[in-house]
């Protein structure tokens, strides 16, 4: 198989991290690999396997002979560089918010929608770390059953903020542990002015509130779904929360089917489904929480019971590690994707 060229935008970042390592992990057939960040952090020399890569500034001009670039450094970043990426001839795969709701843009979760990837003219997004959790959770029941309504509340990491917001939390376990007081100055926010602590907290607050009283986030959850699933008639609501974990988003997701489902051919159709797996078993107190997931490809589920007052409800609990299956991994399982099919290189 040709060797590819490959760039990473934002390759200092949580996500451009995991993205070094899962491109190593996966055996990604890399000719080069280029690291690209901001330009605080040109010059700075990033280890990968056994050589060290000289992080560069990203800038139009980076990505000459670049056959595929991962976008991970912001909305503005992708905005300003993704197409100059793809007029230097590269795929580019987005893990921003910049392009998912564009009508000319794949939207893609491969265990959900792997063709679309083939539709792209240049730029295809990877979805919002939150909606790829559930939609891998949802697909083999919306397959069997088609989903008409959701109601789902999640409980997000603080790296899924950033590496600021997870230095945050680190910085306050710190500081009560040695009785110092302590500053928010990330969460829920960075760009907004007030902040409020996330250690012993719970803030009911991921990205920036619309005048219906919804934050973006939410409504990502939402949009996203219905491009994904190719079905803007499914009533989804959502409710997304930080909690004080470092790692892996969890998801509380209320199901209504236009098909009953038991709750058995729920879990026997979640055990076959790809990038799914099941962790449930009450009487054992089994149960998927984000340090199982942490780390992990699958996205876990458990807690699946029925609604006793509605009949063809149902609930799930979900966790993914939404670094990797959520941003990284599914990113790169894109990639992967185009090659199977002939489509990269
Ligand atoms: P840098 O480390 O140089 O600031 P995270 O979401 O974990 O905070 O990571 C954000 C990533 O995006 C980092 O790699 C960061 O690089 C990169 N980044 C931020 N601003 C820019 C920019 N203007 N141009 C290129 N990369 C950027």
């Amino acid at each position: 198989m040709k060797a590819l060229n490959v760039a990473i935008v934002g390759a200092t970042g949580a996500v451009g991290e995991e993205l070094i390592k899962i491109l190593q992990e996966r055996r990604f057939p890399v000719g080069e690999l280029r690291l690209l960040a901001s330009r605080r952090s040109a010059g700075r020399r990033v280890k990968v396997g056994s050589d060290e890569i000289e992080v560069q500034a990203a800038s139009a001009d980076a990505f000459r002979g670049i056959d595929v670039a991962f976008f991970s450094a912001g909305g503005s970043v992708s905005k300003a560089l993704a197409p100059e990426a793809v007029k230097a001839g590269a795929v580019v795969i987005d893990n921003t918010s910049a392009f998912r709701m564009d009508p000319s843009v794949p939207l893609v979760v491969p265990e959900v929608n792997p063709q679309a990837a083939l539709k792209h003219q240049g730029i295809i997004a990877n979805p919002n770390c939150s909606t790829i959790i559930m939609l891998v959770a949802l697909n083999p029941l919306h397959q069997a059953a088609r989903v008409r309504r959701v109601v789902v509340s999640t409980y997000q990491a603080v790296s899924g903020a950033g590496m600021k917001a997870m230095e945050e939390l680190l910085q306050q376990v710190r500081d009560y542990a040695a009785g110092r007081q302590s500053e928010a100055r990330v969460l829920p926010v960075a760009a907004l002015d007030r902040h409020y602590p996330i250690l012993f907290n719970v803030i009911p607050q991921v990205d920036v509130f619309d005048e219906a009283g919804y934050t973006r986030e939410e409504w990502k959850m939402v949009r996203e779904t219905h491009k994904i699933f190719g079905d803007s008639t499914i009533g989804i609501t959502a409710t997304t929360v930080r909690v004080p974990v470092l790692r892996s988003h969890a998801e509380s997701i209320y199901i209504e089917t236009e098909r009953r489902l038991t709750v058995e051919e729920a879990r026997s159709l979640l055990s076959e489904a790809p990038g799914v797996a099941v962790m449930d078993d009450p009487a054992q107190q089994l149960y998927p929480m984000p340090l199982d997931a942490a780390g992990r490809d699958e996205v876990f589920v458990g807690r699946i019971r029925p609604d006793l007052a509605v009949e063809n409800g149902l609930n799930l609990w979900a966790v993914g590690d939404q670094i990797r299956k959520g941003a990284a991994l599914n990113a790169i399982q894109i990639a992967e994707y185009l090659l199977s099919e002939g489509a990269l290189g």
